[in-house]
């Protein structure tokens, strides 16, 4: 097989990669060639499906020899599902691929050379562990209603009746909820058109308690039957504790719109999380691995091995995950956050556990830390994808707390902020551990201790 770079054609490789999209990658004449569905070791012929001058994708026609890697997924529409790349992946190997990419992000974004990074901490069960899944409706060519996540890079729907990432305790009820939807003839939304009313199926469920938040996203609240059909939902799963809806209008890949309404029980599941008892709402952010992000947090008390009177800052602190246990070791927390409902609950959850000692700021990071008049000890950041807003890092190297705690859920933007507080020689970076809040999948999060 000569070189014939071109879409369509045929070439043999061997995958010597992973890259960080979680795409095998081989070389070919010097070119690099991506290929998902593929690990490190598998030698294949693959179609090239797009073709640049220096590099290409492709797609696996024959696996001619299959890595040692290599398993058979858990999942029967892994090859088709865009929600996990790796179920193909042996968990042992995901681990250290992840671990090598926050590694490799440190290296080449953030300049440093020679940092040791820990092995990923993670949890026993690799399938399982989500409490939360947000499934886009729609409907089959013959009309079903269908709902799954998509083809990855498309927004052709996978059908789902389970999913094996997904808390098991949640597979009754999607199967037989869509079927409700049918019979009762409620209109699904088609993006294209931007037309119809049911956008998502959305299930929560407390991983400690066991309850279930079923959640419609739809753009318009009238749907015939809904107050009776959320009324037999309650009595067919007695698990399950309220039926909202959440109306959602925009042109947009947001799930959720501004306002949920409960329809039947109540709007929240309640969750234990460290020993304490949080209320989450269908829409607001909360870790979607319960004991993985415990995990961290373990890990984060154990390196502040805190003394009882320390100020911690949590600035990102959603629903006060981390606020609230933190403030049961130290003096006082004060918790930062952007969304007015999540800042809502953290006060909320606070109240309900009888802690005192927390103050919430609803309002952005970079503007509320600025504003600060007391000098913390600890600032625990732990930003959204993108990472923290350059204002960020300007008022952390005015404050200088002694210590900084970052929580990452991206090694690209980490290893970028990174670089801007440890250049001339503010802070050193003294722990980098990993810990796989996301199995099966290329996400990896990273707890990094910064010290002056
Ligand atoms: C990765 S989550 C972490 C939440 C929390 N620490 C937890 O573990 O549940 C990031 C949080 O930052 C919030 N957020 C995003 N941009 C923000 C900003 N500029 N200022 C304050 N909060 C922001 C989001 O609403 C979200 O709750």
């Amino acid at each position: 097989m000569g070189e014939n770079w071109q879409q369509g054609n045929l070439i043999e490789i061997e995958i010597t990669d992973l890259s960080s999209n979680g795409d095998g990658v081989g070389r070919f004449n010097n070119r690099v060639v991506f290929v998902p569905d593929t690990v490190t070791g598998d030698r294949a012929i693959v179609r090239l499906t797009r073709v640049k001058s220096k590099y290409a994708r492709g797609k696996v026609q024959r696996l001619l020899k299959p890595s040692t890697y290599r398993i058979r997924p858990r999942c029967i529409v892994a090859d088709k599902c865009g929600g996990c790349q790796w179920q193909h992946i042996d968990y042992e190997y995901q681990r250290e691929v992840k671990r090598q990419q926050v590694i490799q992000a440190l290296q080449r974004i953030g300049g440093f050379t020679d940092i040791e990074v820990k092995p990923i901490l993670y949890n026993d069960d690799a399938l399982n562990y989500r409490n939360k899944s947000n499934y886009p409706l729609a409907r089959s060519t013959t009309g079903q209603v269908q709902a799954g996540y998509y083809r990855q890079g498309s927004h052709q729907l996978v059908n789902l009746n389970q999913c094996p990432v997904q808390d098991a305790r949640l597979h009754p009820l999607l199967a037989e909820i869509k079927q409700d939807i049918q019979q009762r003839g409620w209109s699904i939304y088609t993006e294209k058109r931007h037309q119809g009313k049911l956008r998502h199926l959305s299930l929560r469920i407390g991983r400690r308690t066991g309850e279930i938040l079923l959640t419609l996203v739809t753009t318009n609240w009238q749907l015939e039957g809904i107050e009776e059909q959320a009324k037999t939902w309650l009595q067919n799963y007695p698990q399950l504790v309220g039926v909202c809806l959440n109306q959602n209008q925009a042109k947009t890949n947001v799930i959720f719109g501004q306002e949920t309404r409960t329809i039947a029980g109540k709007g929240y599941v309640r969750e234990i999380f460290a020993g304490i008892e949080l209320h989450i709402l269908a829409e607001t952010f909360f870790q979607v691995n319960t004991e993985a992000a415990e995990l961290l947090l373990t890990k984060i008390e154990d390196i502040l091995d805190l003394q009882g009177g320390e100020l911690i800052v949590d600035a990102y602190c959603g629903v006060g995950t981390f606020t609230l246990p933190l403030a049961r070791k130290v003096k006082q927390v004060i918790g930062i956050e952007l969304q007015p409902s999540s800042i809502e609950q953290a006060q909320c959850n606070a109240d309900i556990n009888h802690i005192n000692n927390v103050t919430f700021i609803a309002g952005a990071v970079e503007k509320s830390l600025q504003k600060l008049e007391v000098k913390p000890d600890v600032i625990l950041l732990d930003p959204p994808r993108k990472g923290c807003d350059r204002a960020v890092i300007d008022t952390l190297l005015n404050l200088k707390p002694s210590r900084i705690v970052y929580v990452s859920c991206k090694p690209a933007t980490l290893a970028r902020d990174l670089r801007l507080l440890c250049q001339s020689a503010s802070y050193q970076v003294s722990l980098v551990q990993p810990v796989d809040f996301f199995p099966q999948t290329t996400h990896v999060e990273c707890l990094v201790l910064l010290q002056q």
